[in-house]
């Protein structure tokens, strides 16, 4: 799965800073990405908004003329069923203080309240044509809201990949950058598990199954690969694992030193996260990696 960077009227593309090789997209550019993706035999693409309009509880994230509901509509017409389309549900690309959703009076993030977003978000994403949505704040009870508010609005079929097991990383540092979602104040480990705590991430993993996910995503992988093994083993479900911006920047800047041979270790990467159990791996390299494909 590829990740693509949809920014609201943009013309064309510009390149990302901290991830080479990288761009974020205007809609028609993402559509003439989708078609590269298609032609390299990548599995599907994974689509983040950067919307014109931020606000303090992010209502631009279910505007249906949105980043990524525009995307979403224009890749379907483009590609049909060629490429399996995810959206990413969260609202800290929509937020002007860049969290997940709005404030309490205390300061941390609402958690009913950033649900409920996660829904309308789901629902008008779903209209848009996404086969799946990929919740990723680490809300309590988001992936059952969205399964419900999903089946309400008819559209049974639609899949929710849960980021079940989603770690308080350093190692997101350029994906805000990219996105345009760095925080004003704070962080995020209310939400996002501690990165010593391997059985709490293995709580989330069954919450999240049993809330009625179709998915489970581990992230980021290469330094939590324990649990994208214990994912496999101990879970039913399809999983997934982000191989994320910070995993990838670091490589591609050691490769513009000439450190180390950037396919190599992406490719060496990429088979350590499958080695462990991931059925699926989301990486800013697929593209590259499935045109080197024998
Ligand atoms: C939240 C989201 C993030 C990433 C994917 N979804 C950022 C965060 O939680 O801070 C990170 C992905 C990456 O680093 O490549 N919408």
């Amino acid at each position: 799965m590829l990740p693509v960077f949809v920014v609201q009227d943009l013309d064309g593309s510009r390149p990302i800073p901290s991830l080479p090789g990288v761009h974020q997209h205007g809609v028609a550019s993402a559509v003439a990405l989708a078609e590269e993706a298609v032609a390299a035999g990548l599995g599907g693409v994974i689509l983040f908004g950067v919307p014109a309009r931020k606000d303090p509880v992010g209502t631009s994230g279910w505007d249906p003329e949105g980043p990524v509901p525009a995307a979403l509509r224009a890749m379907r017409a483009r590609v049909g069923d060629a490429l399996v389309l995810w959206a990413d549900v969260c609202q800290c690309e929509y937020t002007d203080h860049g969290h997940c959703g709005p404030l309490a009076a205390d300061g941390e993030v609402d958690n009913d309240a950033a649900v409920a977003g996660y829904v309308r978000d789901a629902v008008v994403y779903a209209e848009a044509g996404a086969d799946l949505v990929a919740p990723s704040g680490m809300m309590d009870g988001q992936v059952a809201a969205i399964r419900h508010g999903l089946d309400q609005a008819g559209h049974e079929r639609v899949g929710i990949v849960a980021y079940a097991a989603k770690f308080a990383s350093g190692f997101y540092g350029p994906f805000r950058d990219a996105a345009g979602s760095a925080l004003q104040e704070g962080d995020r480990a209310g939400h996002q598990l501690p990165p010593g705590n391997a059985r709490e991430a293995r709580r989330e993993l069954a919450v999240d199954a049993a809330e009625g996910a179709d998915a489970l995503m581990v992230k980021p992988a290469l330094a939590y690969l324990d649990v994208v093994a214990a994912a496999r083993r101990e879970q039913q479900l399809p999983v997934a694992a982000y191989h994320v911006s910070g995993e990838y920047a670091m490589v591609a800047a050691a490769h513009e030193r000439g450190w180390l041979d950037a396919p190599t270790v992406l490719e060496e990467s990429v088979r350590s996260i499958r080695r462990a159990g991931a059925d699926i791996v989301l990486t800013y390299a697929a593209l590259d990696l499935a045109r080197r494909r024998p």
